[in-house]
């Protein structure tokens, strides 16, 4: 590591710096604030060590401009015996630490090495929180059918306001995933994203999870301890499952959302806060509501914006793209094949686990392919009718009976997919003529897209 060492007593300078090089550092060394600044101007530092006191411009000034130019260096002040104040206020303006003088070799690096595992880990924590922005854009949300994109305009619009959201969707459709984007897509980012899943927490232990408690509230309240909803101040908590929230807590959460403010468990002043609630369930709301199960007044208080997830076989044209997706995400950089029957099995299945089950069911897939190619062998017996030809399978009839318009409508989509949109060629698949075809298209309301 290279050291910039900035201090106007050369001899103190040349006892750290040949202490420093002993132990493998690349010193240069400057006698006062000036030149140090030209120096540091002039070449790439880990670690600038200065003295505060100086005769021309003093270590605090170094630092600051230091500080100007380079926000990730490490900044080590060297002060006088007794000269806190000095000391504090360098740390105040953006030194990492301070050794005050007489000081011996080690206490030299244990300081050193100090604020560099620091500086590490910082920029570490840094990289690892852009990383968690960029996985939940929007952007790396897979939503092609109609129904997703609206859903995406919608989310995207509330992140940016301090509205309440509830996301309602079966297991599996990504309300997490959007309650995650809302969050990182909204003005609170940089400040925490809270979790509750309601049911998993017992019911005794829920409220003082939620809202703290103070020390002697209940047997084992042995101090002070705050809550989630104090944790995620300035930014947002995300109440998973909240269909099981019980009455009293649900009368409380009311409370925070008009109010925002409440009580810690045993306490007597209310807590103010500043925090977006984003909440969400599978189960039918209303219809809690209907059954008194869940109170009407916090109902229409979160549903300001409703966002309804729709089932995975309700928006079957997201299926290619999420195969792709997940196909990627498993395979990386490598090359693959997915057969079209396949594809077209994935399509025609219901889904009841959504997307999470998709997913699922790829990583299945690619673990089972031989020579990253996914074939009909790969696919779980009860999704695909194993070493049926896909026409087969292609139709599935309710047992309510189906229109034959829907049926002629599915195999001409699917014709299509399968010959990227050639028409002529998928008139000759279907055995009739190019004009019949269009006509017919013309008549389900298929659009061609060429
Ligand atoms: N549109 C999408 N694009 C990409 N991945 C998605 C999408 N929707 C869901 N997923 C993925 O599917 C899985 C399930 O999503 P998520 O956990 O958000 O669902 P959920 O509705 O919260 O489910 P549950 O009700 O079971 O808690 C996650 O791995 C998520 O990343
Ligand atoms: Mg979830």
């Amino acid at each position: 590591m290279r050291v910039l060492l900035i201090d106007d007593d050369i001899n103190l300078g040349k006892v750290i710096g040949y202490q420093l090089e002993k132990y493998g550092y690349e010193v240069d060394k400057c006698s006062n604030g000036t030149d140090g600044i030209a120096q540091f101007k002039k070449n790439a530092y880990d670690i600038v060590i200065s003295d505060i006191q100086m005769p021309d411009i003093s270590g605090i000034d170094v630092l600051q401009e230091v500080r100007r130019i380079n926000k990730q260096v490490v900044v080590i002040m060297i002060t006088a015996f007794g000269s806190v104040d000095n000391a504090m206020e360098a740390c105040r303006l953006g030194a990492d630490d301070y050794i005050s003088k007489p000081f011996g070799q080690e206490q030299l690096f244990f300081t050193i090495e100090k604020a560099v595992r620091l500086r590490a880990l910082q920029s570490e924590n840094l990289e690892l929180r852009s990383k968690l922005k960029d996985k939940f854009r929007f952007e790396n949300m897979v939503a092609n059918s109609g129904a997703m994109q609206n859903i995406l305009r919608i989310t995207q619009k509330v992140a940016a306001s301090n509205a309440s959201v509830i996301i309602l969707g079966e297991s599996g459709t990504g309300k997490e995933l959007i309650a995650r984007a809302i969050h990182y897509g909204s003005p609170r980012k940089d400040k925490s994203l809270i979790t509750v899943n309601c049911p998993s927490i017992p019911d005794n232990l829920l409220e003082s999870e939620l809202f703290g408690h103070v020390k002697g509230a209940f047997t084992g309240a042995i101090k002070d301890r705050i809550g989630k909803f104090e944790q995620a101040n300035g930014g947002t908590i995300f109440l998973d499952e909240i269909g099981d929230l019980r009455e009293e807590l649900q009368a409380k959460l009311l409370r925070v959302l008009q109010e925002q403010e409440f009580d810690r468990v045993g306490g007597t002043k209310p807590v103010k806060v500043d925090v977006r609630v984003i909440a969400a369930t599978n189960q039918n709301l209303l219809e809690l509501v209907k059954q008194k199960k869940f109170r009407e007044d916090l109902y229409y208080r979160l549903s300001v914006v409703p966002i309804n997830l729709p089932a995975l076989r309700k928006r079957t044209d997201d299926i290619p793209f999420l195969i792709d997706f997940f196909l990627k995400r498993f395979y990386g950089e490598q090359d693959y094949t997915i057969s079209g029957e396949v594809i077209s099995a994935l399509k025609l299945y219901e889904w009841p686990g959504n997307v999470r089950e998709l997913e699922n069911v790829i990583e299945r897939m690619v673990t089972l392919a031989t020579d990253n190619k996914i074939t009909l062998n790969d696919l779980p017996e009860y999704i695909g009718l194993h070493g049926h030809d896909a026409a087969s399978f292609a139709i599935k009839i309710p047992e309510e009976g189906i229109s034959l318009d829907s049926i002629e409508r599915l195999v001409i989509k699917e014709m299509l997919e399968r010959t990227g949109n050639n028409q002529s060629q998928t008139a000759r698949m279907l055995q009739i003529p190019r004009h019949v075809l269009l006509y017919r298209m013309k008549k389900l309301g298929i659009e061609s897209e060429h």
